[in-house]
């Protein structure tokens, strides 16, 4: 069966791309799980971030990103969108990793949802503008054990189209105050979406990024947290703020993990930190 997480915080800036890359590349090499990656983002930057670019450009150009699935959505003159061609196999730039497939995002998707949110507007009891992800994901489901979708920080139409095909999710934070502020309100909104759905989206946990342990600030955020009762749970490996995972942002080829990751304390917490998701997730279905 194959659990697909969201990745989703309504704050931009606080890892959510970099944890889901990360997560992916680890679920894959580290625990032998065959994972897609889907970029919901229209900053691209997970998409930038595996492929690069380049390639990127070049997908984008035939029709091979999201963007062409949402276009074929809202302008007729869209093409078809075919989901076989336009994902992309072993995508990681990290040599030793196989089995992390993308599906590309598209810079063009900040119009293209306008289109569909205006969609949503002028009919709001269809279903079909936030079942197009799904709709087209459903038939390769089979292939994956794991589907992750990095979500922009928001809750437009794209990304209650990656909470329609999710599960769980998680929510990546910064231990500090600004970034923790609006977790119950984003919480509440994700749950009224399954209700209103009818179908179940549990939330897996907050995910530590960026953690300074030198910061007394960021010790006393994290415990405040674990106190919270409206938070399920916090996820028990926090990951480090660290030069080379900011580094891994640049997609160019490495030979492992640790050549990407650093191979210290920061590999053990993302190693550590893919494994409590692949425990917490086993409640889904
Ligand atoms: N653990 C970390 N240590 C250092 N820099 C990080 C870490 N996680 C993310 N970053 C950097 O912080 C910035 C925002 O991260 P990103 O994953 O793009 O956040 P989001 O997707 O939430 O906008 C990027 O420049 C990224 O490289
Ligand atoms: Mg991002």
């Amino acid at each position: 069966m194959t659990r697909a997480i969201a990745t989703i915080n309504l704050k931009g800036g606080v890892g959510k791309t970099t944890t889901t890359a990360a997560v992916g590349e680890f679920l894959a090499a580290e625990f032998g799980q065959r994972v897609l990656l889907i970029d919901l983002d229209p900053q691209t930057n997970l998409t930038t971030m595996m492929i690069g670019e380049h390639r990127w450009q070049q997908l984008n150009d035939v029709g091979l990103t999201l963007g062409a699935l949402f276009l074929e959505a809202v302008d007729p003159r869209g093409q078809y969108f075919d989901i076989d061609k336009a994902i992309q196999i072993d995508a990681s730039p990290v040599n030793a990793v196989r089995g992390v497939d993308l599906l590309a995002s598209s810079l063009d998707l900040i119009e293209i949802q306008e289109g569909l949110t205006y969609r949503q507007y002028r009919d709001p009891y269809a279903t079909w503008p936030v079942e197009l992800l799904l709709n087209v994901v459903s038939p390769v489901l089979p292939r994956y054990d794991y589907v992750l979708i990095d979500c922009p920080p928001n809750l437009g139409m794209l990304t209650l189209n990656g909470l329609r095909l999710a599960q769980g999710y998680i929510v990546p934070t910064i231990p500090d105050i600004l970034s923790t502020y609006g977790i119950p309100q984003l919480q509440s909104r994700v749950a009224s979406f399954a209700h209103r759905t009818g179908h179940g989206i549990k939330e897996l946990g907050l995910v530590i990024t960026k953690y300074r342990a030198a910061s007394s600030l960021h010790r006393a955020v994290i415990e405040q947290l674990q106190r919270d009762e409206r938070i399920a749970n916090v996820i028990p490996a926090w990951v480090p703020e660290a030069n080379q995972i900011a580094a891994a942002a640049e997609c160019v080829d490495h030979r492992t993990l640790r050549g990407k990751y650093g191979a210290g304390e920061q590999f053990e917490e993302l190693r550590n930190l893919t494994e409590d998701i692949l425990l917490t997730s086993r409640v889904l279905l």
